[in-house]
């Protein structure tokens, strides 16, 4: 997958997985990462999908209609990316923490549905449920932050707290964070992103 990897200055850190929303590339969560931790190694990815031009990390059959299929694959894909990533650059495989907004929140958020030690933890900015239906992993220990937005037209409050029960149901904490806006990415969202990462254990 078309990519940026930068090697962190602190290689205990975690590595920061950066998931761009639609019709967004490798480039766009960078400052992002810089936010949350300028000490860790960071592996921006960019989507192998192609939506009239727009990369995207999985196909879907309209405006929050997800084509199952190609999720399922696309996931399967990406973690299997991580593996090699993990392995030619030289970072800890089992401690990764993803940085999604939106679609690329989604296929994080997919990860965590199918794959046990797909990654340790998650700041998911404006998510949806990525599939129903379906058994989560054993995810105890994994912390996962949401950022929703009260009015958000993609993604409904209720389908929010429907995703923090999923999780929490599979023993993930999480941690809920409102905005009062609609899908975008704020600056307060991202600030209490960076607050409740600086709070996890590794980091004490
Ligand atoms: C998706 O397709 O993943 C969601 O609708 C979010 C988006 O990318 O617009």
């Amino acid at each position: 997958m078309k990519h940026v990897f930068n090697k962190g200055k602190d290689p205990k850190k975690p590595t920061l997985l950066l998931l761009h929303g639609t019709g967004g590339n490798e480039l766009d969560l960078l400052p992002l990462a810089e936010t949350v931790d300028d000490q860790a190694s960071v592996l921006s990815v960019r989507g192998n999908i192609s939506e009239n031009g727009m990369p995207r990390f999985f196909k879907r059959l309209a405006e929050g209609v997800f084509d199952e299929e190609d999720l399922i694959y696309r996931t399967k894909e990406l973690n299997q990316f991580l593996d090699n990533a993990a392995q030619e650059y030289g970072f800890d495989r089992d401690n990764i923490i993803a940085i999604g907004y939106s679609n690329g929140a989604n296929i994080a958020a997919s990860l965590l549905f199918h794959y046990q030690h797909a990654l340790k933890g998650a700041i998911l900015h404006h998510p949806m449920v990525p599939r129903r239906g379906i058994k989560l992993p054993e995810l105890t220990g994994k912390a996962v932050f949401i950022a929703a937005g009260k009015n958000d037209p993609i993604c409904s409050s209720d389908e929010s707290i429907e995703l923090q029960s999923l999780l929490e149901n599979a023993n993930v904490n999480v941690e809920m964070h409102w905005e009062d806006s609609g899908h975008q990415l704020t600056s307060t969202e991202v600030a209490s992103a960076s607050r409740w990462y600086r709070s996890l254990d590794f980091n004490q």
